[in-house]
């Protein structure tokens, strides 16, 4: 991707630099006190905010600051825009009902066995080997099977799910926009597929993304198939993505801290409130992004609307005017509820309490069935959007 002289406005920040898994937050330090209002000539230029707060005031902004036109950095998908993080409210909203309803509380409990029996086994299987991949043999594969529980997939589409997802996350890593686009076209047709299935055959829409969504009227109307096929289509790219690289993350962390891998071994209920702490510190987002209506002064820096405001979740979370000591691990942090993993707004993550159960599972299974593991290779890392790692080949000493 081509720079802009368009958007030559300084090179605070580049993203695209080598990355470890150490160096990345301080680097995002660095922002946070030398220059809270970045801006990276990288992607085409685009401004990223560091500082909590001034992340929180753009999501408090959704109408201000929209997600309609430039919503992440980078840039790869040339195809239309997706329902619902690519719109404002109130259009935006219909959708996220449609998706709340079947991400409720009660929809993942009703997963949790699930979730359960297939960590175990994908986890009793790296185990076995004793020695693995943790992120491409456990926690990306984690995801597309609990997906395919969820959308009532059948073995072969959830075996193209699997292939597609990992290549997307390939052709994106590489920047390869044809991969990207390839990959993209997969799971735009596997959307086709289960839209066109579940409107001959819809199912609970207490529990099927698709049948809600296909049952869900905005204005008294249903929804156009082709926005339907989108929303889909973006759920399928934004509900796998994330988990793998924080499982990644925590795996890491407790390797190298062992007295708290064995605490939580022990006391498997402090999990829940331990995994709240690593998404804070290991958030995996930083690309997410505004464009805003107007001309906005943020930080002293005069931003036009043609230019995106990437908002650096991953380094708010470590903002040390909102959170003590933030390079530290807290279990029950006093504020742990302040933090912005997840977004803040009406865009906040939909698969919230689904991704909580998965990450929760994945770390109760991966300490249960070992009695410790190292990481004995190295640490790669995602580019921009998400941060974090995207391979930790891993040592495990079976329980
Ligand atoms: C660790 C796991 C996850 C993290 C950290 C995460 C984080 C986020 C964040 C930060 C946003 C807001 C984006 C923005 O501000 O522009 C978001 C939105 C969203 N997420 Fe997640 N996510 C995760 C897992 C999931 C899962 C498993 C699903 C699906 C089941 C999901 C579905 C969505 C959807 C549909 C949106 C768009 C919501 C809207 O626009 O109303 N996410 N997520």
């Amino acid at each position: 991707m081509k720079n802009s002289k368009n958007y030559d406005k300084g090179q605070d920040y580049d993203p695209t630099k080598d990355e470890t898994f150490d160096s990345v937050f301080e680097d995002f330090a660095r922002l946070r006190s030398k220059c809270p209002v970045a801006h990276s000539n990288e992607f085409d230029g685009f401004w990223a905010l560091s500082k909590y707060e001034d992340v929180k005031s753009v999501l408090d902004q959704p109408i201000a600051f929209t997600t309609m036109y430039k919503n992440v950095v980078p840039v790869m998908s040339l195809t239309s825009r997706r329902p619902p993080l690519h719109l404002d409210p109130p259009e935006h909203t219909p959708y996220r009902r449609a998706l709340d309803r079947v991400l409720s509380k009660t929809r993942v409990n009703s997963m949790q066995p699930f979730i359960r029996e297939s960590a175990a086994r994908l986890m009793s299987e790296l185990v076995a080997k004793g020695e693995g991949d943790l992120v491409s043999e456990y926690s990306r594969r984690l995801p597309v099977e609990v997906f395919g529980e969820w959308f009532s997939l059948n073995v072969d589409q959830i075996n193209v799910l699997q292939a597609t997802s990992q290549a997307y996350v390939d052709a994106w890593e590489a920047a390869d926009l044809k991969g990207v686009q390839a990959a993209g076209m997969n799971l735009t047709r596997m959307a086709e597929d289960l839209v066109a299935q579940r409107q001959k055959e819809p199912l609970d829409i207490e529990k099927d993304p698709v049948s809600s969504l296909l049952e869900t009227r905005y204005e008294g109307k249903p929804f156009p198939s082709e926005k339907i096929v989108a929303c889909v289509r973006q759920i399928l790219v934004v509900g796998l993505v994330a988990p793998p690289i924080v499982i990644g993350s925590i795996a890491v962390h407790l390797s190298r801290d062992t007295t708290l891998q064995q605490k939580l071994r022990t006391e498997p209920d402090l999990i829940p409130a331990a995994v709240e702490e690593f998404l804070r510190l290991y958030t995996p987002y930083r690309g997410f992004a505004r464009t805003s209506r107007e001309t906005v002064t943020i930080g002293g820096k005069e931003i036009t609307p043609d230019e995106p405001i990437a908002l650096l979740y991953a380094s708010a979370n470590r903002d040390e005017d909102v959170f003590e000591n933030p390079d530290e691990f807290q279990l029950h942090r006093p504020n742990i509820a302040q933090h912005l993993a997840f977004g803040r707004g009406p865009h906040n993550c939909a698969g919230r309490l689904l991704a909580i159960s998965e990450l929760s599972i994945a770390v109760e299974e991966l300490l249960k069935r070992t009695q410790g593991f190292e990481v004995c290779g190295t640490i790669k890392m995602s580019g921009m959007p998400e941060v974090g790692p995207i391979s930790v080949p891993m040592i495990f000493v079976s329980a």
